[in-house]
């Protein structure tokens, strides 16, 4: 009877590890970018050691979870995927990074030219990452979970020569560059006419005073704008997060399993059911795909969400809403006329709009409603249903 308890535990346990095993290769099969040792990295997006190194394909979807206050950029923007290829190089001391994108014209911006804007490419990484840490929220970060951003924008001189203007900062949500520049990250951009696209290196040292990534996995999301699309800011296409994977360390078992939520057949739910869940329940306040009931920003439109996020983001977005709150960018948009003007004549914000309220104790609450009581094969069914949302080619129509 003992033996065959013990058996039991014994086997209970093997098929547990074989199944987390299975998700956490499943998880760095679609997210990791693997480092690749080297005596000496290359710093420039042309040398010729980079055709050496693997490439990963990082698809980047049109940042459309909050509408951007910009008549100009709008109307262009298009939903069809990007992808860029990421490539990484490691001395041990040095961390190189290449980003290739396809993008048909050379945008620059102009030295004196405000409505012409310049191709550009972003990499962000957390400010602090392991197993105590959750990821923050894709679009630069939020007030709990800082990242370190890195941007390089295509420039001209004032004479017409090509330049790129690269910034390096700290970001704690959208539009929340606060703090002094970090000195220690080189970027380089180049146009490559063969591609034709884009070529960019992120190089810097693996430890910095500000930022330690000496890690064997570290994360990292992109984001690249198309001048000729007239993209700026927040108009722009991301990516979710991904993570590097320096194969020559051991990967932290507790953060890879963390990371690895959702991945693996195990772990992932039916979409079909988790559709018939979202358009029962969910589309009171989100807009997704051809599902545009609700007014519109009343929440995040959830059409790209598959994209841009994780299955964990999802999950605990499903769970505990308040944990990650949206930055609403536009509130002043909608007006309340119901309601007595203001004493300079306005009409008062409409607070329907604000996606989040503040409790007693001063915190944000998120106004969407904890999900918490649905069963995990719920959840997971509704994660399983957000991600192929965005991530699918779009079906092709009748005749086509
Ligand atoms: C009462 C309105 C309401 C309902 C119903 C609602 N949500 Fe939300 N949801 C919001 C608001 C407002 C936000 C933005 C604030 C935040 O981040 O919590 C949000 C945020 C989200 C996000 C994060 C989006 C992003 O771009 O990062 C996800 C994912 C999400 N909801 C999924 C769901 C799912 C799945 C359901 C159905 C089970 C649902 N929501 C039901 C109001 C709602």
């Amino acid at each position: 009877m003992k033996a065959r308890l013990m058996m039991g535990a014994v086997l209970g346990a093997a098929m547990l590890m074989g199944g987390s095993a299975r998700a956490d290769d499943a998880y760095l099969k679609a997210e990791a970018v693997t480092v690749t040792r080297t005596q000496k990295v290359p710093k420039d997006p042309r040398d010729a050691a980079w055709a050496k190194a693997p490439a990963a394909r990082v698809m980047l979807g049109a940042q459309r979870t909050v509408r951007l206050n910009d008549r100009d950029a709008n109307p262009h923007r298009d939903d069809a995927q990007k992808f860029a290829e990421v490539q990484a190089y490691s001395d041990g001391k040095t961390l190189a990074m290449r980003v290739s994108w396809v993008d048909p014209t050379e945008d620059r911006a102009l030295y004196d030219e405000t409505s012409v804007f310049g191709d550009a490419v972003a990499m962000e990484m957390p400010a602090a990452f392991g197993a105590e840490h959750r990821l923050p929220y894709v679009g630069m970060g939020d007030p709990d979970e800082n990242v370190v951003v890195s941007m390089i924008r295509a420039t001209t001189s004032y004479q017409g020569a090509p330049m790129s203007r690269p910034r390096t900062t700290v970001a704690a949500g959208f539009g929340s560059l606060t703090r002094a520049p970090l000195p220690w990250m080189d970027m380089v951009m180049y146009y490559d006419r063969k591609l034709p696209g884009w070529r960019a290196t992120f190089v810097r040292p693996v430890t910095t005073p500000e930022h330690d990534i000496a890690r064997p996995l570290v994360p990292f999301a992109l984001a690249v704008w198309d001048g000729a699309e007239k993209q700026r800011g927040g108009n722009k296409s991301l990516s979710r997060w991904k993570v590097l994977h320096d194969a020559q360390a051991k990967a932290e078992p507790a953060y890879l399993e963390k990371l690895a939520y959702g991945y693996g057949a195990q772990a992932t739910g039916d979409a079909a059911k988790g559709k018939a869940l979202a358009t029962a329940v969910c589309i009171a306040c989100h807009r997704f795909a051809e599902y545009q009931v609700a007014p519109p920003e009343l929440a995040p439109e959830l059409t790209n969400v598959g994209v841009i996020t994780n299955p964990t983001y999802l999950r605990d977005s499903i769970k505990e809403p308040s944990q990650i709150i949206v930055p609403v960018l536009n509130l002043n948009r909608h007006y309340s006329k119901s309601k007595e003007r203001d004493r300079y004549g306005a009409y008062q914000n409409d607070d329907t709009y604000q996606w989040f309220s503040i409790d007693a104790a001063g915190k944000r609450v998120s106004r969407m409603p904890s999900f918490a009581g649905f069963s995990p094969e719920q959840i997971a069914d509704l994660v399983a249903f957000l991600q192929t949302l965005g991530t699918q080619p779009a079906p092709k129509k009748e005749g086509q």
